[in-house]
């Protein structure tokens, strides 16, 4: 079997690390061709090993990623900054496993155009309802439900938000993840942004997409069919395994993850999502139903206003409070990436004028 050759952006972070355990114990199937990296120390050697403080970094980014030695592209960059190289991969005909939900939110239309079956989902949740939709046709699919953990601060007294630390914030309850999508959990901004996410990815009108809270983690999302069954795809909080389905695909990996027993399973819980301590998917569906460029100006928004909340500089609620002001004040459309590039150029103007009437 030929190895396929991996380069990963954002091989230091979280899905980047787990991307490498991944390769490292199947060696007879993946080889690293090139690594992307910020600012922490990368311990190997690649075809390309580019930091980000590299001056020729961005064009030397998608030589990489459009070269004709390298098979398979893994996303895992957090934010606008993964759209570029994303579609110069796809449009070089790669296949791409895509850990960046913000690529699907920022270009959905102009990304899928380029997909061609090539495009993989990491996230947990789009892995399962992909590997729930594997065999099916997409037109006997009557709902995607997502499953949302809901975040340490499910049962948090609602006028206590205001007070949480980004250290309190960044402990999920149960995965282990960059800080950027940590705070999206807490928010629940990163169910809205899977919500757009799937409707892109499977072609599913929002209103056919749900959201559920399930605490344990366990189902990672189901799929209901025309005929009223449900399916749903069940593991261990780990995302080595949506990683290995996406490099592996059609293939299983063996023993990616310890297999989860029946009867370790216990109480499983779903719950309706509570829209007033989580207001952002309801955000996130109204963008989306808006079209392009909205959902742009609500991810550049957010990924402000996150890293002002990191900073110390506003309060959690005012993340999702600042977002909301930016929809209400954007007029525009387009989906060309100009027109996408331009929206989220606006946001991030819009927030560090808006960030300071944001209430304490
Ligand atoms: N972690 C998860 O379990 C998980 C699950 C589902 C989806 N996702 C999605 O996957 C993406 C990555 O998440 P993550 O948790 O892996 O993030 P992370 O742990 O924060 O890692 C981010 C990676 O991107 C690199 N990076 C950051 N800024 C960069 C820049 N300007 N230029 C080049 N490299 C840069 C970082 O490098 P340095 O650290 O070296 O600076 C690191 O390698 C996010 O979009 C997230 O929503 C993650």
């Amino acid at each position: 079997m030929t190895r396929k050759r991996v380069a990963i952006l954002g091989a230091t972070g979280s899905i980047g690390t787990q991307t490498l355990d991944v390769i490292d114990r199947h060696r007879d199937r993946f080889e690293v061709f090139g690594l992307l990296a910020g600012s922490r120390p990368l311990d190997r050697e690649a075809r390309y090993t580019i930091r980000a403080a590299d001056p020729d970094a961005e064009a030397r980014v998608l030589e990489m990623v459009t070269h004709p030695d390298c098979d398979l592209v893994v996303t895992a960059l957090p934010g606008a900054r993964a759209l570029a190289p994303t579609l110069a991969a796809l449009r070089a005909g790669k296949v791409v496993g895509l850990a960046t939900k913000e690529v699907l939110v920022m270009a959905g239309e102009l990304v899928m155009a380029e997909a061609h079956h090539r495009l993989r989902p990491i996230d947990s949740e789009h892995s399962a309802i992909w590997q729930c939709l594997w065999g099916e046709q997409l037109d006997s699919v009557a709902r995607l439900v997502l499953t949302a953990s809901g975040g340490p601060f499910l049962d948090r007294a609602l006028k206590d938000l205001g007070t949480v630390t980004p250290a309190e914030a960044l402990r999920h309850p149960r995965w282990s993840m960059g800080p950027k999508v940590t705070i999206d959990s807490a928010t629940l901004m990163n169910k809205g942004l899977e919500l757009i996410e799937a409707h892109h990815l499977f072609g599913v009108p929002l209103d056919r997409i749900e959201v559920v809270v399930h605490p344990q983690s366990t189902v990672h999302s189901l799929v209901e069919f025309s005929d009223g069954s449900l399916k749903a795809q069940l593991g261990r909080p780990d995302m080595r395994l949506p990683i290995a389905v996406a490099l592996a695909y059609p293939d299983r990996l063996p023993g990616v993850v310890e297999p989860l027993a029946a009867a370790e399973l216990g109480t499983l819980q779903f719950l309706p999502l509570d829209q007033e301590r989580f207001p952002a998917p309801g955000l996130a569906r109204q963008a989306a139903a808006a079209g392009a460029p909205y959902p742009a100006v609500l991810n550049a928004a957010n990924e402000e206003a996150v890293a002002a909340f990191l900073r110390g500089e506003i309060p959690l609620p005012g993340i999702v409070q600042v977002v909301e002001s930016a929809l209400s004040a954007y007029k525009g459309s387009g989906s060309t990436l100009e027109e996408v590039m331009e929206a989220d150029r606006w946001a991030r103007d819009y927030f560090h004028i808006a960030a300071g009437k944001v209430s304490t």
